[in-house]
């Protein structure tokens, strides 16, 4: 399912290459460390926890520490660490974490490798970005929304494009909802299983999502092509409505979903994140992605499911 193969062209640019990967034990960046090691980079993991790392990622060289990350002279820093956002209620304490995970990271990183910078920095961001509107679509040129994470995806983009200063190229994915084998179809799995899936809310609102096959494609070609630069939408092509997500997933589970969850419920359990996260969404496209030539592995959405769950 995830092997879409890098082409010998991209394997080759990355063979050798000393590359930094913050968040190289999570959802996308274990999947991203395996492949960038079987293209032969020389792979670098900064962790907070090295021991627990080696369990999730076989054989990368392990860092828990800025200075010693620097030590590595990257000359590419893939940034995907950060506390999950959807992991728990955005209390104010939350917040500060869900900021300083990222903000903050991204501007030490900064400081700890501005005496040899890299060339690439591929910086994570997220559709967060646009805000929330049920209607209009959004491309690269739109600026970006209101809503704490708006405020999140802009504060951390700004601390990625500081990099420019030091001479690195900036990219900065603007990441959709992933699909793969774990992350959110996970936790949907069970309830749709058991028959108790169903549209949120009113179910209009847009959910842009993109398989993890493709955002291992963006970040690969991130890394090894010039023309990858400032914001890249990772989405899929179609984004989807909620209503059609659902249907789509009970569909490729063979199961009804005729429970919708009210609108009210989530608001009272979740406040500000059930709003910005599940009761409405963005419709967002990958502009920048296509006129570069990107050809996405995953354009499908029931494909993407079933590739998802197929193990
Ligand atoms: N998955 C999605 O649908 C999606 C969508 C849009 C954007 N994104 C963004 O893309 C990035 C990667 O996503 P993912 O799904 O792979 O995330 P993930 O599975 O939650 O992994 C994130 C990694 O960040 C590190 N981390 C967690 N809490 C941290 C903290 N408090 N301080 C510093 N580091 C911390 C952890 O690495 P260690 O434990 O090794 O330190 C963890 O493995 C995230 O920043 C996420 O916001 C993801």
């Amino acid at each position: 399912m995830l092997e879409v193969d890098l082409s010998p062209e991209l394997a080759t640019k990355l063979t050798h290459l000393p590359i930094l990967v913050t968040g190289g034990t999570g959802f996308i960046g274990s999947r991203l460390v395996a492949r960038l090691q079987r293209a032969g980079a020389q792979v670098t993991v900064l962790t907070r926890d090295a021991q627990r790392a080696r369990q999730v990622v076989d054989d990368a060289h392990f860092v828990t520490d800025l200075q010693a990350a620097a030590a590595t002279a990257p000359r590419a820093v893939v940034n995907l660490a950060g506390a999950g956002i959807a992991d728990r209620p955005w209390t104010s304490s939350r917040r500060r974490i869900l900021l300083d995970s990222r903000v903050a990271l991204t501007r030490q990183l900064r400081d700890a490798l501005q005496a040899n910078p890299p060339d690439v920095l591929v910086n994570a961001s997220a559709v967060g970005y646009y805000g929330t509107d049920p209607q209009r679509s959004f491309t690269e040129a739109d600026g970006p929304g209101s809503g704490f994470a708006a405020d999140l995806c802009s504060q951390w983009e700004e601390a990625a494009d500081a990099f420019s200063t030091l001479g690195s190229r900036v990219v900065r994915l603007r990441i959709g909802v992933v699909l793969g084998p774990g992350g959110m179809l996970a936790r949907m799995r069970l309830p749709f299983s058991l028959g108790l899936g169903g549209r949120i809310g009113h179910g209009r609102q847009w959910m842009s999502w993109v398989h993890i096959a493709d955002v291992l494609g963006l970040i690969e070609r991130s890394l090894t092509d010039e023309a990858f630069s400032g914001a890249i939408n990772a989405t899929a092509p179609e984004p989807a409505t909620n209503a059609d997500f659902t249907a789509t997933l009970g569909k490729v589970l063979h199961r009804p979903t005729i429970f919708p969850v009210p609108a009210f419920v989530l608001r009272t359990l979740l406040g500000d994140m059930a709003e910005e996260l599940l009761l409405a969404g963005a419709k967002v496209r990958p502009q920048q992605a296509l006129e570069n030539g990107y050809v996405f592995a995953q354009p499908d959405l029931e494909a993407a499911m079933k590739a998802s769950l197929s193990r």
